[in-house]
């Protein structure tokens, strides 16, 4: 496992995506009152950027087809997307966000 910073916390509005370009994957990280989430950035319907969508409560939801996925667990939560979006572990330390990667 190996922490990477992504961005920090100054970086985030509340309640929006931003789109970090990482070398191994792109994530949508999402802070929603005091918790930080991050999903991979790519749709499981059609490889739509999720950042592109609105965030509601702990979910975000692609915006070229209207999927919702859960910011806890990548699942869908309605069509047409059926397979979940990969999440990650968030720590937020001195006010940077990192999260967790696989080796
Ligand atoms: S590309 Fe996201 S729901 Fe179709």
């Amino acid at each position: 496992m190996t922490l990477v910073k992504v961005c920090s916390v100054d970086e985030l509005t509340p309640g929006e995506a931003l789109r970090v370009e990482l070398a191994e994957v792109d994530v949508a990280i999402v802070q929603v009152a005091d918790e930080f989430f991050a999903i991979e950035d790519v749709c499981s319907h059609a490889d739509f950027p999720l950042s592109d969508g609105g965030v509601k409560g702990c979910t975000i939801e692609c915006d070229l087809h209207g999927s919702r996925f859960d910011l806890r667990s990548g699942k869908p939560l309605g069509p047409p997307a059926t397979a979940p979006v990969p999440t990650y572990a968030v720590t937020v330390t001195d006010g940077h966000v990192y999260i967790e990667l696989e080796n």
